[in-house]
């Protein structure tokens, strides 16, 4: 047997034995999206993450995600296979940033994107992710204006679809902000007949190239049920696995070769093992901090 797959059946007889379940963004490593219970966006893996009766979750993802799942899991064991796998964006804000902040927009609802950490989400208003930004900004009928932290894009793009005056951070995913216009053109040129779906932490100059514009899972239920047989991707190139495997007779191109995540590819199948037979590295929320960022967390995962 090869070594990839030994290492697979070992983690598949650990999971039964530790009822863990496995989540995988959907960024991740290919062997390890294939081999999670469930992959998805922000959004879905925190859905998940809340229904699940597993007793162990691992995340096979960046620590704001299991974060996250700890967050709304207390009584479970959180794992992130690899503790390095951080998200650069997510430590442009800190809590303290925040409440200065609230001293400055006393009435102002702070609306703060998942890609965040615990400490930022307890002094928050509501969260938020990609997917569904625009319905969190809607929510608050009764607010004209809001801060939203730590992504500029993510605020810019939501702003395209509110009357609201939306303030923000001026915070940035590297992997997304790195691409430029001039690289969309380039790549549309190369293939004229692709449709080009970008995620919304690319600049607005590249937006507005865009066919559409929406989170990693929105993404692969649009190339899934369109027409279209050719794409142009504006995310992390994990993305292009599961695009290529479900959908075996359509072509996709990433729109940059650049568009890698090097945090999203830090959790190997050796750390999936390693992490389900010792059970750590474990993630844990200060019980303080964690009901707090609960709060914003369920607000919006009631919207
Ligand atoms: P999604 O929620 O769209 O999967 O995005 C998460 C992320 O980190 C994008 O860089
Ligand atoms: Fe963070 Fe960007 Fe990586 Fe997403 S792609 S985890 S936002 S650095």
């Amino acid at each position: 047997m090869d070594p990839e797959n030994s290492l697979i059946q070992e983690i598949q007889a650990l999971r039964k034995e530790r009822n863990a379940i496995i989540l995988a963004h959907n960024y991740q490593p290919g062997p390890i999206q294939d081999l999670a219970d469930l992959t998805g966006d922000s959004l879905e893996l925190s859905r998940k993450a809340q229904e699940t009766d597993a007793d162990v979750i691992v995340f096979c993802g960046v620590h704001f995600m299991a974060e996250t799942a700890a967050i709304l899991n207390p009584d479970k064991i959180v794992l992130l296979p690899n503790p390095a796998a951080g998200c650069p964006m997510a430590d442009m804000i800190t809590a303290q940033d925040v409440r200065r902040l609230r001293q400055e927009f006393p009435s102002v609802p702070i609306v703060t994107y998942v890609n965040s950490s615990a400490e930022v989400k307890a002094e928050s208003t509501v969260c938020c992710t990609s997917a569904n930004v625009n319905r969190v900004v809607a929510s608050f009928s009764d607010a004209d204006t809001l801060y939203l932290i730590p992504d500029q894009n993510l605020a810019k793009y939501a702003a395209r679809h509110t009357q609201k005056t939306l303030h923000y951070w001026k915070g940035y995913c590297p992997v997304h902000h790195g691409l430029s216009a001039s690289m969309v053109l380039k790549a549309k040129a190369a293939h004229p007949d692709a449709l080009f779906l970008a995620h919304p932490e690319c600049r607005p100059e590249v937006l507005d190239l865009a066919d559409v514009v929406t989170s990693t899972s929105g993404m692969l239920r649009y190339v899934r049920n369109d027409a279209h047989n050719a794409f142009l991707i504006g995310t992390e190139t994990g993305i292009l696995h599961p695009m290529r495997r479900d959908n075996p007779h359509k072509s996709f191109y990433p729109v940059s070769a650049r568009m890698v995540c090097p945090d999203m590819k830090k959790t190997s199948l050796k750390d999936v093992l390693r992490s389900l037979k010792t059970l750590t590295p474990q993630v844990r929320v200060a019980e303080e901090i964690r009901l707090k960022a609960l709060q914003a967390v369920e607000r919006m995962l009631e919207i």
